[in-house]
């Protein structure tokens, strides 16, 4: 097959080919998703196909407007409150289906499913022609990070599905919050731009986030399906560490070690521009240039180690933390 790069000009195009059963890449403001009409089970068969993904995950359906949502899930009174408060954006709210509705290979066989309604307009547009709520899981081969520029998407995905939306780099750079809103407590399920702490501003309630324990500890099953998998792995080893540790890092390093990390930590480290990936200054920045810099790493044949600073726990911070312990199966440096 012989993939399309499309732009927010051919909105048209993506539209029809959607209609049509075929898998096309959009961008959102997270990262890139890989759309197919979340009605038409054969449309839907081929993300999985595409991505590699296991048939127990299951997927987020991305919708334009709320209205969508009425023919699928029964949508609470506090779901409604989250998604007057953060949506169009970067939160996916896990809502009860109405009976029958929603195709078991969408759910994994779950009696519940994730909606999440993207921060972009041509995300929007694009469903809006489509006509449907669309399936929208990121758009790499499963296991890989997830893409932040068309580019990766083509890296990951050329030859395997019928287009790629290219709208440019993604602002936030991790995948949205994931919060399980089908039982009495309010769970996160995935930390994102959207934080616990606003999450029960809104509600008036605890929210209790299931992955905020350290480590991922592998006895214990995720409530998140997709959260089981080693995820936004590179091939390469890499490992997490502590600015306070950055010294030491700098006399451990070898020829073929690279470094990710802010650029006050570049400095003291005095690290050469071959030697380092900028994480630039905010949390913000960091989380934007996460996956980018260990797609690019992943790439480069001599590289042995990535090293990567973690970053303070706070708003963002936290979302970055969690994807790169995963990226670094929880490996830390140590002395
Ligand atoms: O920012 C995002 O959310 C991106 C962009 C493209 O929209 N999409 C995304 O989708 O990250 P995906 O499929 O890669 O991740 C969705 C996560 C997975 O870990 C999946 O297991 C979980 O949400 N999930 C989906 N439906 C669920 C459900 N009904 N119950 C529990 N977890 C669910
Ligand atoms: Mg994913």
């Amino acid at each position: 097959m012989e993939t399309e790069l499309l732009t927010s000009n051919d909105i048209k195009r993506a539209g029809a080919l959607l209609r049509a059963g075929e898998v096309v890449a959009f961008p959102t403001e997270t990262v890139y998703g890989l759309g197919a009409d979340a009605t038409n089970e054969a449309a839907v068969k081929k993300v999985f196909t595409a991505k590699g993904r296991p048939a127990d995950n299951p997927l987020i359906m991305t919708i334009a407007d709320e209205k969508q949502l009425h023919d699928f899930v029964l949508v609470s009174e506090a779901a409604r409150q989250l998604m007057t408060a953060f949506w169009p954006g970067s939160l996916t709210i896990i809502l009860p289906i109405k009976p029958e509705k929603v195709a078991m290979i969408v759910t994994g066989g779950l009696q519940t499913v994730a909606f999440r309604l993207p921060d972009n307009d041509v995300a929007r547009a694009v469903i809006r022609d489509a006509g449907v709520p669309i399936v929208g899981p990121s758009a790499n081969t499963s296991g890989k990070p997830s893409p932040t520029t068309a580019q990766h998407v083509w890296h990951d995905m050329s030859g395997k599905i019928a287009a790629i939306v290219d709208d440019g780099p993604t602002q936030i750079g991790v995948e949205s919050t994931v919060i399980d809103m089908s039982s009495n407590v309010p769970t996160i399920l995935r930390p994102g731009a959207v934080t616990q702490q606003q999450l029960q501003d809104v509600l008036g309630v605890t929210v209790i986030d299931a992955t905020s324990t350290t480590s991922v500890a592998s006895d214990v099953t995720p409530k998140a399906p997709g959260m089981k998998y080693r995820h936004y792995a590179p091939d390469k080893r890499v490992v997490m560490f502590d600015r306070l540790d950055a010294i030491d890092l700098m006399h451990s390093l070898q020829t073929h070690d690279v470094v990710m990390a802010q650029d006050t930590t570049i400095e003291v480290m005095k690290l050469s521009l071959e030697q380092s990936w900028s994480l630039g200054e905010t949390l913000e920045n960091a989380t934007e240039q996460l996956f980018a810099g260990l797609r690019f790493y992943d790439d480069e044949v001599q590289v042995a180690t990535i090293y990567v600073e973690k970053m303070s726990p706070i708003g963002i911070g936290k979302a970055f933390n969690n994807r790169l312990a995963k990226a670094a199966g929880n490996q830390e440096f140590n002395l």
